[in-house]
């Protein structure tokens, strides 16, 4: 009996129309846990690094975190990994919502897919019933309303539905998969489904999920409930040293207060920043209509913490699941100050399956290269005088990769190197390739720069939480705040942050001291990309309710495997060395790992080669940033360097 897991995989084969139920091997779920790690694992044994985004090969891995369908509070992500046909590097993106677990209760815990459909298609997987259906009747619909016709199809109301829309179908690199509550929607998921002619796949699952440890689970769960009910009564105070995302599960629909992300983060193509945008008539206006907006708060999948919401836009027909700030993301890239808009425009780029946060940036790009001359009417007939209609215009372009549009659809980076004329100058905001969430700041911050340089998601939301990011002034308040700092891995951190005197920014902390914080953040982000634990109640969240002293009890408990807290540490290691591994194989080098030049107004160019350097070797990491022969052997993957000594990646340096 396979305890948390189902102990199954189900291998389809596009290309042959073939369906396979594979039993799979416990000893894999002790080393990698599940979701991202044993994706990861799938990934570098199945498709080398020969193998093209497009080409048939490419495997698209669909996986639920290793706790998801079980009583664990806010267990619900999807996992989504695969080549990314913008970066070539692994893509691995995440959804909530419910699909999950209803892929659990089905009776399986990964959909892998290879191949490719002669023709558009869906999976219709009803328990031990699985399906390729044709899907041609559904070509260029949206994806709710493919959610909505296909349940409607097979009867089923209860299915959770995947789907990619027009997007996904034209192979736009952004193009996300959207599952109603759920979006993944980075690094262009969805491209890869499209090309190989999978509109959706539709499960319903109706099976158990056994615990190995019930009542010890239980009660660890009922525990969890209990903090996460006391820190929704008493939330972290948002000014102090915290950043929005104190507030537990960052509850962006419960507080229409949009005043940080709008200030915080830079207007058009990443430019520069609307400091004073929040006034009161502002706040005001658009307190309004996010109560117009919004028809209620929303969780996924066993989530008490309500942080989505269900919105709608009267000229959009079907309503929409919207978490965090795509849509204040559209608003700042096209200079607007209309909050309608931003329902209006994200409404509709979920409708398309497209990435919220690429999609601006690269709109208010071809705007500037319009404003500029680089572009003109001749590539653009008929391009409105408004920003706002401007982004309405592209977008139709963009997901139909019409004219300009099927430039712009292999996004920013690749777009400016197509259109030339200097254009590369305005792709200023990619990092490896993928656009960045427009942030242009003061002063370099040494835990972002380590982050930013090494991220494997290539997405700063991968990494940081749970160390704040600026101190608070007094040793008082600091003192104040590690009373209750549970979730460090060791005293050490609380050390650090008490000595954080603002002043000595960014010298202070020391360089160890940053290492082991930022290693501490991903570490917990890895966590739960493979429990499939949502960020926002844990590695994302200041003073979350999981974090690294109850995640392996949590685990042990519910899968019966009893990994403790050292062993944990092991098994995360070793999937976020793997997902490097993949990423060095494809090429990735230390020369890639880079912020954009501007990203902060002070630089401090010797500090940050330190930085750099030190991290490297507090990862294990040689000089340029490809993990060691000792410590990948230390960590049981002599496979690894086998690989990597066969293609003579360590002698190229
Ligand atoms: N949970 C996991 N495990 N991994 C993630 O990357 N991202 C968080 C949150 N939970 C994330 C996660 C962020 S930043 C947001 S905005 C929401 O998930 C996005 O939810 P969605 O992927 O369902 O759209
Ligand atoms: N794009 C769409 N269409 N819908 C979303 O909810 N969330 C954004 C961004 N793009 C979002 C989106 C946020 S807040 C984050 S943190 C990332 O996607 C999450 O990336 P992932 O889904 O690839 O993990
Ligand atoms: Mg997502």
């Amino acid at each position: 009996m396979r305890y948390a897991e189902t102990g199954y995989h189900l291998e389809i084969d596009l290309s042959r129309g073939n369906i396979e139920r594979v039993e799979t091997d416990l000893r894999l779920t002790e080393l990698y846990l599940g979701g991202l790690g044993t994706n990861a694992k799938i990934l570098w044994d199945r498709v080398p690094p020969e193998v093209e985004p497009f080409s048939p090969d490419n495997l698209l891995i669909f996986s639920a975190g290793l706790l998801c369908g079980t009583p664990a509070f806010c267990a619900n992500r999807t996992i989504v990994s695969t080549i990314s046909p913008q970066t070539r590097l692994m893509a691995f993106s995440m959804m909530g919502g419910f699909w999950a677990p209803e892929l659990k209760r089905a009776g399986y815990d990964k959909i892998i897919i290879r191949g490719k459909s002669p023709h558009l298609v869906y999976l219709w997987i009803n328990n031990d019933k699985v399906e390729i259906r044709d899907a041609r009747h559904l070509q260029g619909k949206g994806t709710i309303e493919t959610a909505e016709l296909i349940c409607r199809e097979i009867k089923e109301p209860e299915a959770q539905v995947a789907a990619i829309g027009l997007a996904g179908e034209n192979r736009v690199y952004h193009a996300s998969i959207q599952a109603g509550k759920g979006s993944c929607s980075r690094l262009g998921v969805g491209a890869i489904m499209g090309d190989k002619n999978l509109k959706a796949i539709a499960v319903r699952g109706t099976k158990d999920i056994h615990i190995a440890r019930p009542a010890e689970f239980m009660e660890l769960c009922n525990e969890l409930l209990k903090y996460i009910d006391h820190r929704l009564k008493n939330p972290l105070d948002k000014g102090v040293p915290t950043s929005q995302l104190a507030t537990l599960g960052v509850q962006e629909f419960a507080d229409p207060d949009e005043g940080w992300h709008m200030s915080m983060f830079a207007a058009g193509n990443a430019r520069y920043r609307r400091k004073d945008f929040w006034t009161k008539e502002i706040a005001e206006e658009w307190k309004r209509i996010h109560e117009e907006r919004l028809e209620r708060l929303v969780s996924c999948y066993n989530c008490p913490v309500k942080c989505g919401g269900l919105v709608s836009h009267p000229e959009i027909k079907r309503r929409h699941m919207l978490k965090c700030s795509q849509h204040v993301r559209y608003i700042a890239a096209a200079r607007s100050d209309n909050y309608n808009f931003g329902f209006k425009i994200s409404c509709l780029g979920d409708e398309y399956g497209i990435d919220g946060f690429s999609a601006p940036t690269l709109m208010a790009f071809a705007i500037e290269l319009y404003e500029d001359g680089i572009l003109t009417d001749k590539d653009m007939p008929g391009f409105p005088s408004n920003d706002e209609d401007r982004f309405f215009y592209l977008l139709e372009k963009i997901v139909r990769r019409e004219g300009i549009g099927d430039i712009l659809a292999n996004g920013t980076y690749a777009a400016a190197r197509q259109i030339g004329e200097g254009a590369e100058a305005y792709d200023h905001n990619s990092i490896k390739k993928h656009e960045q969430a427009p942030l242009k700041l003061g002063m370099m911050n040494p835990f972002y720069y380590l982050m930013y340089c090494t991220g494997e998601k290539i997405n700063i939301t991968q990494i940081e939480g749970q160390f704040p990011q600026n101190p608070p002034e007094t040793r008082e308040e600091r003192e104040d705040f590690i009373k209750d700092w549970i979730q460090v891995p060791n005293e050490r951190i609380k050390e650090y942050f008490l000595n954080w005197e603002p002043r000595s920014f960014p010298y202070n902390p020391p360089i160890q001291a940053c290492c082991e914080i930022v290693d501490w953040m991903e570490m917990m982000h890895y966590i739960d990309d493979c429990t499939g634990i949502c960020t926002l109640v844990s590695s994302f969240a200041m003073k979350p309710p999981y974090h690294i002293h109850n995640f392996p009890h949590i685990i042990s408990a519910a899968t019966g495997l009893d990994i403790d807290e050292a062993e944990l540490v092991k098994v995360t290691k070793r999937t976020r060395n793997l997902v490097r591994a993949i990423n060095i194989r494809r090429g990735m080098r230390k020369a890639d790992e880079k912020p954009p030049e501007n990203h902060w107004k002070h630089r401090f160019p010797e500090l940050e080669a330190k930085l750099l350097d030190e991290y490297y070797k507090f990862k294990g990491w040689d000089n340029q940033g490809i993990p060691t022969k000792e410590f990948l052997h230390e960590l049981g993957m002599d496979y690894v360097f086998e690989d990597f000594e066969m293609r003579g990646i360590y002698s190229d340096n």
